[in-house]
């Protein structure tokens, strides 16, 4: 969600006149857009904004701003720990960052910061501000804002507030558009997707309507057996076949679904919709129910396990990634052992690692009594990322041999002579590239040729031959 905003701030400002400079040492103008989840962006801010000082004091014109949910957060700290600072602009704010900087070229720093409460519907979701898309052919879509849920460890609810879901009808409206300029790929945006629309059939409820008489709201499949006004299937599974449905959309993805509400009726909508692909990141945060429990994440390992093998058994080939934190207050060596336990049987194509980061405000950041020594969480981080590269190479080696379709990317980040694409399981896979290159958001058919923990290697076979859609693509001959 943060890099969307960073992809906005630059649509914004290019929209303004400005041009990507090649680097801070060269830009007249520095948005730093933090994010606040993990890690310490506020100490790893200030350091950038001491750097960003040095430089605006050999070069007095340079502006600096700072976006995202810490300026949300820390407002005017950050002009008085900052100086130099002209701009803060909360996450509701982005559309405004170009003239927030011009009137303070003119008048000095400036803080605004829309709160949440005071906004119309229309500026809770900014969709129609111009965005800088890293990729051409594909884009995010924010489907939702704001989290109901309340994990200790998250500070997500108290700087995003409440969940709001976009309404239906703008969500295929967006994603009709994008595809009107060329995009393929779209990936949904939301802190809880399953629980996306929940907000909008509440409210409607409250002030006595009908969710199901109105049509801005309403997914196609809105009349079940539930009756009018109770929806017998959640809003998201709809929305999936819907942005599916979009006439030139050959993929959709989706981030993430809370395994507590993963549904069936999502499963199913996944495996029912040609071009929403074979991948799901299902945040796992803990094998040890003990600790799932302090966390409130409202599930135990087995079920989560059980879940897992559904949407397995459901959509064939599917990926299946995760978010695990390591040292959450109170994690004994046995909870963790229990988390290494579900992991292997989990088998995942991959796994993002944090470590626990107490969150200023939050539940779990009170519990200092019990927070692990850092040494005994560096080892716990050590051992489970062997396990989650065994299984991640595991899942990747018997991959190889087989035919894959990718969307190319552009070279690669590494090396500039290879070609980068991606798989409908989100792997990467790196290729020579063909005489003359293969444009980016071009589809094309690779062979599988080698496996590493992070990536595929392979081989072109065609260019946009394959279809998308579900049936495996058969595995190549020898
Ligand atoms: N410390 C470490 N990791 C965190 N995450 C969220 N909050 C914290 C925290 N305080 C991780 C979770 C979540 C992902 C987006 O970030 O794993 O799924
Ligand atoms: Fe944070 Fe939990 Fe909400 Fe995810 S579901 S954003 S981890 S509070």
């Amino acid at each position: 969600m943060n890099e969307h905003d960073s992809e906005r701030i630059a649509g914004v400002l290019e929209a303004d006149g400005l041009v990507p400079a090649n680097g801070v040492a060269e830009a007249d103008v520095v948005v730093l857009n933090t994010c606040c989840i993990r890690e310490n962006a506020d100490n790893k801010l200030y350091g950038h904004l001491g750097h960003l000082r040095s430089l605006k004091q050999a070069r007095p014109g340079m502006q600096i701003a700072v976006a995202g949910c810490l300026a949300q957060k820390d407002r005017d700290l950050i002009v008085e720990r900052g100086p130099g600072v002209d701009v803060v602009l909360g996450t509701h704010n982005v559309g405004r960052v170009a003239s927030l900087l011009r009137v303070a070229a003119e008048s000095g720093p400036v803080v605004e910061i829309w709160e949440e409460a005071a906004l119309e519907e229309g500026e809770l979701f900014p969709s129609a501000l111009p965005v800088r898309r890293e990729l051409g052919h594909a884009a995010w879509v924010t489907i939702q804002i704001g989290c109901d849920n309340s994990c200790a460890f998250c500070i997500v609810p108290a700087v995003r507030g409440a969940e709001r879901s976009k309404p239906f009808g703008e969500v295929v409206g967006e994603v009709s558009q994008l595809a009107a300029g060329g995009v393929t790929e779209v990936c949904l945006l939301g802190q809880n997707v399953n629980s996306y629309g929940r907000d909008l059939t509440t409210a409607l409820r409250s002030v006595g309507r009908d969710p199901a008489s109105e049509e801005w709201l309403a997914g196609p499949a809105w009349s079940g057996p539930g009756g009018a006004g109770r929806r017998a299937r959640p809003l998201f599974a709809d929305l999936l076949a819907a942005v599916g449905a979009v006439a030139g959309i050959r993929r959709v993805r989706y981030t993430s679904p809370h395994p507590k509400d993963l549904r069936p009726e999502t499963i199913e909508a996944m495996a029912a919709t040609a071009a929403v692909c074979e991948h799901l990141h299902l945040p796992l945060q803990s094998g040890s129910d003990r600790v799932l429990a302090s966390m409130h994440r409202g599930y135990t390992a087995a079920r989560y396990l059980e879940r897992m093998a559904a949407a397995r058994a459901a959509v064939a080939d599917l990926a299946v990634t995760t978010d695990i934190i390591v040292g959450f207050p109170g994690e004994t060596e046995d909870d963790f052992d229990q988390t290494l336990a579900v992991v292997a049987e989990a088998a995942y194509d991959s796994a993002y690692t944090f470590i626990y980061s107490p969150r200023p405000g939050t539940e779990a950041a009170a519990r200092e009594a019990s927070f692990v020594a850092s040494e005994t969480v560096a080892d716990r981080f050590a051992r489970l990322k062997v396990v989650v590269d065994r299984s991640a190479l595991a899942r990747h080696r018997a991959r190889v041999g087989r035919l894959e379709e990718i969307v190319v990317e552009g070279p690669s980040k590494r090396d500039p002579g290879v070609l980068s694409g991606r798989t409908r399981q989100n792997k990467v896979v790196h290729l020579p590239p063909p005489p003359g290159g293969l444009r980016a958001g071009t589809y094309a058919t690779v062979t599988v040729t080698a496996a590493a923990p992070h990536h595929l290697s392979g081989s072109l076979v065609s260019v946009d031959a394959s279809p998308t859609h579900k049936t495996r693509i058969p595995v190549a001959s020898g």
